[in-house]
This record gives C-alpha cells, structure tokens and sequence, in this order.
C-alpha cells in the first residue's frame, strides 16, 4: 500500500510501486482528466502537480509520491473557476483538447510562482508541452489573460 493525497484526499493505493502515476491516476483512480501522450517525458499531456511542482506522471512512480501532495486537473479548482480555466474558455484554446489538461497544469505551476509573466517566461516555460493542433498562439494569450484577470 502506497499513502498519498490526491486533490485533497488521503488515498492508499494498492499496486507495484514502480507503476507510473499516470496509471495509478487513471486506473486506480479512475481520474481520467490527465492524459497519455508519449509515455517518455516528451510531451507534457500527463502533467500533473506533486507538491505544487510540475511532474509528468508518465516517468514519476508512485513510490515518488509516497506521503506526498498530488493534484490533477479534476483538483485544480472545486469548480472549474481558476483563472486558466476562465481564460482557456474565454479565448477558447483547445481544438481536440487532448493535450489541454496538460497544457493547464503546467501553466498553472508558472502562475503560482510568477503571477505576472513575461511572454519570454511564459514561451520559456510552456516549452515541453506538445500541441499536435498547435493551439499555441492561443495557449499563450490565455495565460496573459489569467495573469491580468487573475
Ligand atoms: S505522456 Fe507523459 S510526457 Fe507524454
Ligand atoms: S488541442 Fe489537440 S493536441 Fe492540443
């Protein structure tokens, strides 16, 4: 048994310790907002929070959260009502919405400590995020908006 908490609740989680997080929130979870992408680190569809930091739950296991903070997407906001999702709406960025959850979380990481990025920063930071639709220009203008409507 694996203890952790995800969006705020206390979890005990009954698998092999080297199973991706990814798994463990999806399967055992059944938290089906994050997303499986490449598998390997490379795209960003599965990130979630541990701690407040940006993690890809693809390459971390859940030995790595043992004891830990996890958040997802689903945990983002009781209501759906964080800035990002205001402003995702507002300037309408998904196309398939595959990669979004993904998009958000990290973008919410970047929020959290720098409230007022520069485009240099938000480009700088939003890098490892894929958008095979490439809403980019879009995902850029939604984060400026949250930073200024917060
Ligand atoms: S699925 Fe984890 S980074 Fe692509
Ligand atoms: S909206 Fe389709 S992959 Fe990003």
């Amino acid at each position: 048994m694996t203890a952790f908490t995800i969006n705020g609740q206390a979890v005990n989680v009954a698998t092999e310790p080297d199973t991706p997080l990814l798994w463990v929130i999806r399967e055992h979870l059944k938290l089906t907002g994050t997303k499986f992408g490449c598998g390997i680190a490379q795209c960003g569809a599965c990130t979630v929070h541990v701690d407040g930091e940006p993690m890809r739950s693809c390459q971390t296991f859940l030995e790595d959260v043992a004891g830990r903070k996890v958040t997802t997407i689903e945990g983002l906001s009781p209501d759906s009502s964080h800035p990002l999702q205001r402003a995702w709406i507002a300037e309408q960025v998904p196309q398939c919405g595959y990669c979004q959850s993904g998009q958000i979380m990290q973008a919410a990481a970047l929020l959290a400590a720098t409230p007022n990025p520069t485009r240099e920063q938000i480009v700088d930071h939003m890098d490892g995020n894929i958008c095979r639709c490439g809403t980019y220009v879009r995902i850029i203008s939604a984060i400026q908006r949250a930073a200024r409507e917060g």
